[in-house]
């Protein structure tokens, strides 16, 4: 949905954008395409996005290898104070799942790595050898939704006596007998994608970058976030609509709603069926648009 982002950031050529999630470059190529005399800042934790940003040869753009969670101290340490626009393609790219020694993939024997940040932190087998059984269960249920996750949390403690957890193979093999006949893939797409959330603590990140947003953005600004998961696309909605990633709007003494953005889109944008044929990923894409409202005087 490349198009429909770049359409809803509503680019003003000479303003400052942010692009959280840099992956291949592509999102942001499009944004400086359409700049004339402003700015883009990306952001990306993984060493390979960065290698690739080192290709654009801008002086509109500046690349930042750091968590989107820390936004706002990377914007102020580039001397930006407000942006008109920011941009989350969440999740992971298509490089990352491609290559199989990331262990993001199902599909490819690697080790159970995860991490976006290759420099540090934990990676998805550290986990599986030491969370707890009711640790394991609650993030299987919760990031991967899937149906029997205490079993499947009961089966990775079980085998991890025997084995600890390196490659993805040990750890689809630890499952097989418990993985829905015919819908093997799906499952363990939900398993690697509830392992991957936490790994990288995409929840967290999420919640304290969305707050950021309203703090940066200029009025009419415009926030747009791409989510491929329903807890994100939830946390997302419910930001935009009352300021918070959980609970009700607050109101001020004369009853006026206190939150930094108006939805643009009441319902999130969904990809075409041509795009899902041609990308799967596309199919769970959900893009949720808002603009920074002006604060009251
Ligand atoms: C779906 S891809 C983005 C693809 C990109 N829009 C493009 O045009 O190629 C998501 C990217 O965001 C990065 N990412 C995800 N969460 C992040 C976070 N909390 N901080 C920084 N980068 C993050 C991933 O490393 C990945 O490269």
């Amino acid at each position: 949905m490349l198009k429909e982002c770049i359409e809803a950031l509503n680019i003003n050529p000479e303003g400052t954008y942010v692009d959280v999630t840099f992956g291949g470059g592509g999102h942001s190529m499009a944004i400086l395409e359409n700049l004339r005399g402003g700015r883009l800042i990306s952001f990306d934790q993984d060493e390979d996005a960065k290698k690739q940003a080192e290709l654009i040869q801008s002086r509109s753009f500046t690349f930042c290898q750091a968590n989107f969670m820390y936004m706002k101290k990377y914007l102020k340490l580039n001397g930006v104070s407000q942006v008109n626009g920011i941009l989350a393609d969440l999740g992971i790219s298509s490089h990352q799942i491609d290559s199989p020694e990331r262990g993001f993939s199902t599909r490819f024997d690697g080790p159970l790595d995860m991490r976006m940040d290759q420099k540090g932190g934990t990676s998805a087998a550290d986990l599986l050898n030491s969370y707890s059984e009711a640790d394991l269960h609650k993030i299987l249920g919760m990031y991967g939704e899937i149906k029997n996750a205490r079993t499947a949390a009961k089966m990775i403690v079980q085998q991890r006596v025997n084995k600890p957890f390196s490659r993805t193979e040990d750890l689809k093999a630890a499952l097989q007998p418990i993985a829905p006949r015919g819908k093997e893939f799906k499952y363990f797409a939900q398993v690697f994608q509830a392992l991957r959330i936490e790994v990288n603590t995409e929840m967290k990140a999420l919640e304290d970058f969305l707050h950021q947003c309203g703090e940066v953005m200029a009025p009419q600004g415009r926030l747009v976030v791409m989510s491929y998961h329903s807890l994100e696309d939830r946390m997302v909605k419910n930001f935009i609509k009352t300021g918070k990633v959980f609970g009700e709007v607050e109101k001020d003494f004369y009853g006026n709603e206190i939150k930094p953005f108006e939805a643009v889109t009441r319902k999130p944008v969904e990809a075409s069926e041509e795009e899902v044929e041609s990308n799967n990923r596309a199919r769970s894409a959900k893009l949720r648009v808002a603009e920074r409202i002006e604060d009251r005087k």
